[in-house]
């Protein structure tokens, strides 16, 4: 039976990861890299680990960053998270996003559950911007993202060299909660380490 036919007829819930969930993320994330990349970089010895998705995860609370996974019937089929735009301190207001759905679940409204989500926990932790960068010939991504309120602002032409060529890249954007409209509200305070689950 295979992941979808198990799992489909489950509600979704959308929900912040906890490390249990670390393994199939992984899995999501290697699925899709198998699918993206080249043979030759499909086993990158410095390809992410269990630990680094769990010490990413505790660093990203730590700042008030959202990790959220799509939960059906207890199986995760799909993942976003935010980090940092830039790390210099005039960005603090700004994320940069990412988002995977497993691929037995593809255009099954996940991403539509997933990144509306992701956006309210980054509205809500008083971020003001939002930039995804999205290969221009990723018409699901970009389909999503347009329909989640995001708009094209750059357009960055040969910055990835896949299958033997060049890929372009674009970026979108869109605003958080009041935007660049007024000022941001006072940042919040970090959590401190021990409130990590
Ligand atoms: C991009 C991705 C997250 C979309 O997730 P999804 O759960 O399949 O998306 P949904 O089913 O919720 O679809 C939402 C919208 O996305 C667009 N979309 C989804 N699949 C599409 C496809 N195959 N072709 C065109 N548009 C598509 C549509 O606008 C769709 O709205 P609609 O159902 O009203 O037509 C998913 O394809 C994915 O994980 N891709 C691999 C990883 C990736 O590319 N991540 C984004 C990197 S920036």
């Amino acid at each position: 039976m295979s992941h979808a036919s198990a799992v489909d007829q489950a509600p979704l819930l959308v929900r912040p990861s906890h490390d249990g969930d670390v393994g199939a993320m992984l899995d999501i994330y290697r699925l899709h890299i198998m699918r993206g990349v080249e043979p030759a970089f499909a086993h990158d010895p410095e390809a992410l680990q269990p630990d680094d998705i769990k010490r990413r995860r505790r660093n990203m609370r730590k700042h008030r960053l959202p990790h959220l996974v799509a939960d059906r019937g207890g199986a995760v089929v799909g993942y976003a998270y935010a980090v940092q735009f830039r790390k210099r301190p005039a960005y603090r207001y700004t994320v940069k996003h990412s988002i995977y759905v497993h691929p037995d679940h593809l255009h099954a409204g996940i991403g539509r559950a997933l990144l509306p989500a992701l956006i309210d926990a980054c509205a809500a932790a008083g971020f003001r911007q939002m930039i995804g960068y999205i290969d221009a010939a990723n018409a699901p991504s970009i389909g999503l993202h347009v329909a989640c309120g995001f708009r094209q602002v750059g357009y960055l032409p040969s910055v990835a060299y896949k299958f033997g060529q060049w890929t372009d890249m674009i970026m979108m954007q869109r605003s958080l909660g009041a935007g660049g409209t007024i000022a941001p509200d006072v940042w919040p305070a970090v959590v401190p380490d021990g409130d990590i689950r």
